[in-house]
């Protein structure tokens, strides 16, 4: 069992694979809380109607993002929270954060890094044309998207994809991996190893994933 905190922004699809997880019992963690930087982010909707506490801190509140980091760690130890998970919170992390809580903060994000960090991710792997995408599970540092990964899952990208159909494709898989990343941390099977993240007891995937069929034009 792990006390989390999560971290959003915006709609808390994932926030709400998370909660699901928990409530079905394939994820054994307690959301201790649910901070947004966003008081109409629908994140905080879904939490409440699930009894979880919200907090709302405004980022005009705070004269630096340093400040408002300490606000973001006091409220997040004061809950006794182990690990901090980013689901869809759009902000940079100070060093406040990163030093409060040391290879305890996790974020998802919608490509198969190190390609496309950032936003507007689909659009940028539909203007590069590449054949699979996906979304990878990582340990936060000081870097934007660059901390050791836990788990990245592959989807294909279809001629016919549009940056919705995509984004859409790649989200089902974000809620599959984001609770096992969370359950395996719970269970203390993660281990870093410079910017390798070994599983204990994890099983690779037997076959190589296949580029999609080919279009002949
Ligand atoms: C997801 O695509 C996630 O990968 C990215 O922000 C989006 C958040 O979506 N970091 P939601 O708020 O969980 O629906």
């Amino acid at each position: 069992m792990v006390n989390i905190g999560v971290l959003v922004s915006g709609s808390g699809t994932n926030l709400q694979s998370i909660i699901d997880a928990v409530e079905n019992g394939s994820l054994s963690a307690s959301i201790k809380v649910v901070i947004s930087n966003k008081a109409d982010a629908f994140a905080l909707e879904r939490a409440k109607k699930h009894g979880i506490e919200t907090v709302v801190v405004r980022v005009k509140d705070f004269p630096s993002r340093e400040l408002f980091d300490a606000e973001v760690l006091r409220l997040l130890k004061e809950r006794g929270v182990e690990l901090v998970v980013l689901a869809g919170f759009m902000r940079l992390i100070s060093s406040v954060l990163l030093e409060g809580f040391p290879m305890r903060i996790i974020n998802i994000h919608p490509s198969l890094l190190p390609s496309f960090p950032g936003l507007e991710v689909q659009k940028a792997a539909l203007d590069y044309g590449v054949k699979f995408s996906g979304c990878t599970v990582h340990f936060v540092d000081g870097g934007l998207d660059s901390g050791p990964i836990i788990i990245q899952a592959v989807v294909p990208v279809k001629d016919e994809d549009t940056i919705e159909s995509l984004q859409k494709r790649i989200l089902a898989e974000e809620h599959r991996i984001y609770p096992q990343a969370i359950q395996l941390f719970s269970e203390g099977r993660i281990q870093v190893r410079g910017r390798r993240v070994f599983v204990r007891d994890s099983q690779a995937p037997e076959k190589a994933v296949e580029n999609p069929k080919v279009t002949i034009l």
